[in-house]
């Protein structure tokens, strides 16, 4: 699949019970041969009204997180969700709709051949290493996703409830950051 083939089979799904619930899907922003791959989790109301990831208060944090390391979305920059429709009133996503959406994600990564893979939370780390640990242990290691080189952080939404946990992303994007520079 391309990426308007991708995009088409995005829009028109109806392969788990959220798109019911949902207002539109949203299937990413950014730059298509982006080196700064950036997951988040599901849609949240502001994302699912307006069609683009992060677009609300968490997203506004992590424009200034990414402004404070000279990046801005859509330059060098992609991000995308685990899910691409939003859970009903911002519930946990469930195992089978993660099942049956992440291929689309998957396939969004092999499209951008990113230089790194941020996951932002427990769903897009667990999701992307099919692992089933916390983000404490997974933080401040280089893993790897289909030989892609993936940080993991915590996600913005949880940074706006835990402002000390900033210092800690803070350094998971320059861990990101030097993965970057090194490969
Ligand atoms: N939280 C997410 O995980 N993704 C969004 O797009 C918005 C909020």
């Amino acid at each position: 699949m391309d990426w308007a083939q991708l995009r088409a089979k995005v829009a028109g799904c109806t392969d788990c019970k959220l798109r019911a619930g949902c207002s539109q899907t949203v299937f990413g922003v950014g730059d298509e041969k982006a080196q700064w791959l950036l997951v988040g989790e599901a849609p949240g109301s502001e994302e699912d009204r307006l069609g683009d990831p992060f677009v609300g208060q968490a997203g506004k944090l992590l424009d200034n997180m990414l402004a404070a390391i000279s990046l801005h979305r859509g330059s060098n920059v992609y991000i995308a969700n685990v899910l691409k429709c939003r859970p009903p009133g911002n519930r946990d996503p469930e195992p089978d709709e993660v099942a049956k959406c992440a291929p689309h994600l998957w396939r969004q990564i092999q499209l951008i051949q990113p230089k790194v893979i941020l996951a932002m939370g427990r769903f897009a780390a667990q999701t992307l290493l099919g692992s089933d640990a916390t983000i404490a242990s997974l933080r401040g290691k280089v893993h790897q996703y289909a030989g892609v080189p993936l940080v993991v952080t915590y996600h913005p939404a949880y940074l706006l409830r835990n402002l000390p946990d900033k210092a800690k992303a803070w350094a998971d994007l320059q861990l990101a950051k030097q993965t970057v520079a090194e490969h």
